[in-house]
């Protein structure tokens, strides 16, 4: 759906995006990642043709951003870092609008913006002025119109940004729903909401791609420890036999209240020790309340990616 090559953009000596290549298949939702500056809007905005790449090209539903870019932005919804409203227009009235310079007829509109208000439960404020709308609404009105013509390719920027937990959690359906439809390039800094809705993320920093892989993948290729935490009552003896099972590397006891201790385990990367944690418990008599791991998330993928970067500018000017 997606065929970005080499792709680069050079504003003024700064280098945002640096040749980026990548593709997205017909049917995915990549999530789009990396740091503040890293390049996403710009990138997301030479795709949908708002900006022009200094160098290198991408085709869009087989189209040419530069020769075919109605063809493109035909295909495309487009739901930019800060959505342009009408603040004097009402919602309705706002969608129809638009949906009537995507070249939607008259009469089609009409069925069209019910659908996307419907889509985005917009419905219950369609007479109301965009300028009383909250920041959730207003980015409501924002997706429904870049879905009025029904385009096949959604690109998304940081459309949840602002939004409470609630509405987070809301939109996170939203789009895993609206991905049966359509194709998603989203961008957002919501890690949580990606690992959950998208089947491949690309990370990109100071204008290059660092990696692109599903959030599995990213989390499983992590060399960091695995983190096991036991909670029990147990003599002051405990740490050291925790220490001495096969795969543990350290541990951190605190005491907590009533003869409860927290031991925080630091364990080879592949090992998982419960088992013989539970084993070593029961063996000699401690009451345990909790034993777990913590799994490694799509943010620590993100955390140790960007971290093995040498922090020089990058940004500065790269001929
Ligand atoms: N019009 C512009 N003129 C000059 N530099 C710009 C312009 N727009 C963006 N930049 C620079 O390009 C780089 C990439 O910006 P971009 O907006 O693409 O980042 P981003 O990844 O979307 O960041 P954020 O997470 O903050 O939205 C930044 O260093 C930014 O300062
Ligand atoms: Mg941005």
């Amino acid at each position: 759906m997606i065929e970005a090559r080499h792709l680069t953009k050079r504003y003024a000596g700064r280098t945002a995006v640096d040749r980026i290549s990548f593709e997205v298949g017909k049917g995915e939702i990549v999530g789009f990642l990396g740091p503040n500056g890293a390049g996403k809007s710009t990138t997301l905005r030479m795709l949908t043709c708002f900006l022009s790449a200094t160098e290198g090209t991408a085709t869009v539903a087989g189209y040419d951003i530069y020769e075919d870019s109605v063809e493109v932005r035909r295909r495309i919804g487009y739901m930019p870092e800060n959505v342009p409203l009408y603040p004097d227009m009402r919602v309705g009235e706002y969608l129809r609008f638009r949906a009537r310079l995507k070249g939607i007829g008259h009469r089609a509109s009409r069925g069209a913006v019910g659908e996307a208000m419907e889509t985005c439960s917009l419905t219950a404020v369609e007479r109301k002025m965009i300028s009383t709308l909250s920041k959730g609404y207003r980015q409501r009105v924002g997706l429904a119109d870049a879905l009025v013509h029904k385009p096949e390719l959604l690109i998304l920027d940081e459309p949840t940004n602002g939004l409470d937990p609630g509405q987070i959690r809301q939109s996170r359906n939203l789009i895993r729903e609206l991905g049966e439809r359509h194709t998603i390039l989203i961008s957002t800094h919501i890690l949580s909401e990606v690992e959950m809705t998208c089947g491949r993320v690309i990370i990109i920093d100071r204008g290059t791609i660092k990696a692109s892989d599903s959030p599995r993948n990213l989390i499983r290729r992590l060399r960091r420890p695995g983190a096991v935490l036991l909670e029990a009552k147990a003599p002051a003896t405990a740490a050291a036999r925790l220490a001495a099972i096969a795969g543990v590397k350290e541990v951190n006891p605190s005491e907590d209240r009533d003869g409860w201790t927290s031991f925080s385990l630091t364990t080879d990367p592949q090992s998982d020790v419960r088992e013989a944690v539970h084993e070593l418990a029961l063996k000699e008599g401690w009451k345990v309340r909790e034993l777990s791991s913590r799994a490694a998330s799509l943010e620590d993928a993100f955390v140790d990616l960007l971290k093995e970067e040498t922090p020089s500018d990058p940004v500065e000017s790269k001929t």
